[in-house]
């Protein structure tokens, strides 16, 4: 008799019968298409919109298809365990909700309705700095559920410290340092439509909350005129504003939001404030692994940030095989960057991730249908996954190996 997993195909279908489909896409590919007619265009392009031509993200995409799965037949997948615990983060199957900045633009739940939903489906969560709404807040919503704290390291160490106490105070359990995101990089969709959320206050809620950011501020105030923002006027749905200037708030984040003096031996800054498991965000080549496994990093994510920073950059997939060969024995390797369902997943770790993240998907889920969307596709994409687990002979990921695939094309 087979053990029940998820059931969400299930429960679509019983619903079919009394005439209801889902609300939402299930292929998750499909999702990001109908978000295009559903979103604001700024919202829009700012979750589908990557860097330069955008063949970076293009790229990430065909990067899985290059890789074929070769499904087993007749082994025992009558009851499957997808679980395991990577990096203190008990998962029942392996996947995380990768950072995603600013999700106020999508849904004015925000991050709060992502914590709530993840939390219900016992997805963890990686908070951004960037987070739309303050990371005490978003703890609260998160209640029980496991949740980690993505740092954008600013130039002020006194504000980075302070994000990390209040991180730690708040619960989050594991710091992850993203590398690839010193500036933006230059993104024609939202520089066609002129639409930079930070510049309108969305997005800098961590910094406005941070005594340290408040500090220095006062400090600047104190100081003399600040010079007026090169932004316009702030959004009026702006929750506690720091500063009753706001204009002067925004101009400071755009001074501190990115270190690019930042080397290899600042990570010891990080180690010295936080106590749990450090992770690095946005490796693409074995040589930064190298790096990252050699200044005591617990793990890294394999990760070009969805394509949004570097455009023309290898494909994060095609990176993974090596920088796993390198060092997968000695740190642990996440992935993410073109996830869109199950195969995917089995691909990314078949080829050595311990686990996956995900970005737009969920953040499309959130614009198209605030909490309940976030819990349809992390829903979709668990039962996509333990289906194409289960139809490709794996009762347990430790059965997951290199030979699970082959390269697409013609056997030489
Ligand atoms: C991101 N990403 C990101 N990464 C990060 O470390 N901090 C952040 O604040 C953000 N913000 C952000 C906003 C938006 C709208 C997107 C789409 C992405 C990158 C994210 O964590 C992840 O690396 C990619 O999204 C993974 O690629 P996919 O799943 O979107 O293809």
């Amino acid at each position: 008799m087979d053990q029940p997993l998820e059931t969400y195909q299930d429960e679509i279908y019983l619903a079919g019968l009394g005439g209801v489909t889902p609300d939402l896409p299930t292929d998750l590919n499909e999702l990001e298409r109908a978000a295009a007619g559903r979103l604001t265009p700024g919202a829009y392009a700012y979750i589908a919109g990557s860097a330069g031509s955008g063949d970076t993200a293009r790229e990430n995409r065909e990067a899985f298809r290059r890789w074929r799965i070769v499904p087993r037949m007749l082994t025992d997948v009558s009851s499957p365990s997808y679980a395991s615990t990577v990096l203190g983060a008990d998962l029942a199957v392996p996947f995380l909700l990768a950072p995603v900045g600013v999700l106020g633009v999508a849904h004015p739940g925000g991050e709060v309705a992502v914590a709530r939903a993840a939390a219900a489906c016992g997805v963890p969560i990686v908070l951004s700095t960037a987070s739309s709404t303050a990371m005490e807040e978003v703890a609260e919503a998160s209640g029980d559920g496991q949740r980690w704290f993505q740092l954008y390291w600013p130039q002020d160490r006194a504000v980075a410290a302070s994000f990390l106490a209040r991180a730690k105070a708040a619960g989050f359990t594991a710091l992850v340092i993203t590398l690839d995101t010193r500036m933006l990089a230059w993104r024609p969709r939202d520089l066609d439509q002129a639409f930079q959320p930070f510049l309108r206050g969305v997005g800098i809620q961590n910094y406005l909350t941070d005594p340290a950011f408040q500090e220095s501020l006062a400090a600047l105030a104190s100081a003399g005129p600040a010079a007026p923002a090169s932004a316009g006027p702030a959004s009026a749905d702006l929750a506690a504003p720091a500063s009753a200037d706001l204009a002067a708030a925004i101009l400071q984040f755009t001074r501190i939001f990115g270190d690019r003096t930042l080397t290899w031996d600042d990570l010891s800054f990080a180690r010295d404030h936080w106590d749990g498991p450090i992770v690095v965000k946005g490796i693409l080549s074995v040589a930064d692994a190298e790096r990252a496994a050699g200044a005591g990093m617990d793990g890294i994510i394999v990760s070009n940030h969805g394509g949004r920073q570097v455009d023309g950059a290898i494909a994060a997939l095609d990176a993974l095989p090596a920088i796993v060969a390198a060092v997968g024995s000695r740190i642990t390797v996440l992935f993410d960057s073109g996830i869109r369902g199950g195969s995917d997943m089995l691909k990314a770790l078949a080829l050595g991730a311990r686990a996956v993240l995900i970005g737009r998907p969920y953040a499309f889920g959130l614009g198209m249908g605030g909490e309940d969307g976030v819990r349809h596709v992390l829903r979709a994409l668990r039962n996509d996954f333990e289906l194409t687990m289960r139809l490709s002979g794996y009762a347990s990921l430790g059965e997951l190996c290199p030979q699970s695939l082959v390269r697409a094309g013609p056997s030489s």
